[in-house]
């Protein structure tokens, strides 16, 4: 395959769930897909199916993005075949709820690496590939700006309260080449883990339910458009702990 001037979009953790939801979007709109996933090699090799059936091109590739040298080759891949990155959407996103009291220090560095260093990675090596005018978006996690004292999940917590601050810093940093840097933070979407009961729902959620990923990839869309958004923190959750 030969570079093309058609924008590539690269999603992490893509094959399934909300960040499969996202791919299917921005396909939609125009770019062609390299899906980023680690385990997941069946969805990824249908959803770049899928992506082909819209009359764009799609691959996927595997990478462990906490991997410093697996998220490189990945890059390299990337920018020997479709040339460049014209958006990149750090999906991955860990979450467990272990007390703090109980934290296991392997599952503290397994976080901090996919969530964080792994964003880092893929943001780092994506940049070399970008061309001015690009976008990166990440996907945080509501209720963020208050910092607040979350007993179970500090781990994700901490990772993605530090890729919000990379947001900003990579925003600042790159705006004179008009790269903008995003990110979208949903709250109790409706495929959570631990969603509360309908009835329960509107104690932490004032909009009394769950968000869809079709809501959140309207945020996303809404950034692809938005010249003059950046650095910014969208929460898509419904007032989720206000
Ligand atoms: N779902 C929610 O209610 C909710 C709420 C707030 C925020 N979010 C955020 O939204 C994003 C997506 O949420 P989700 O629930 O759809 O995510 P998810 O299903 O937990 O994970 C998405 C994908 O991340 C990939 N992944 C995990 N570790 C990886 C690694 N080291 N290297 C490469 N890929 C890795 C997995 O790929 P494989 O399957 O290929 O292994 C997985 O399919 C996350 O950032 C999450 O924090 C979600």
């Amino acid at each position: 395959m030969t570079a093309t001037e058609t924008p590539v979009a690269v999603v992490t953790g893509g094959a399934r769930r909300l960040g499969r939801r996202l791919a299917l979007r921005v396909a939609a709109r125009g770019y062609d897909l390299v899906v980023l996933y680690r385990r997941s090699a069946e969805d990824a090799a249908s959803l770049a199916q899928e992506v082909r059936a819209l009359g764009r091109s799609a691959r996927a590739l595997q990478a462990d993005i906490s991997r410093r040298e697996e998220v490189a080759s990945a890059f390299t891949d990337i920018g020997e075949t479709e040339g460049h990155v014209d958006l990149l959407i750090n999906n991955v996103g860990n979450y467990n709820p272990q007390h703090v009291t109980a934290l296991d220090p392997t599952v503290w560095d397994a976080t901090l690496a996919a969530n964080l260093s792994g964003a880092y990675y893929c943001c780092y090596h994506a940049l070399q590939r970008m061309p001015d005018g690009g976008s990166m978006v990440n996907i945080g996690m509501a209720g963020l700006e208050g910092i607040r004292a979350n007993t179970r999940g500090a781990d994700y917590f901490v990772s993605k309260t530090g890729l919000l601050v990379l947001t900003r810093a990579l925003a600042k940093g790159y705006a004179d080449r008009r790269i903008r840097v995003n990110m979208v933070s949903p709250g109790q979407l409706e495929n959570s883990i631990d969603l509360p009961p309908p009835d329960e729902i509107g104690q932490s959620v004032p909009l009394g339910r769950a968000g869809t990923l079709d809501e959140v990839a309207e945020a996303v869309e809404y950034l692809l458009d938005a010249s003059y958004v950046t650095g910014a923190n969208i929460d898509i959750a419904g007032g989720y702990r206000l």
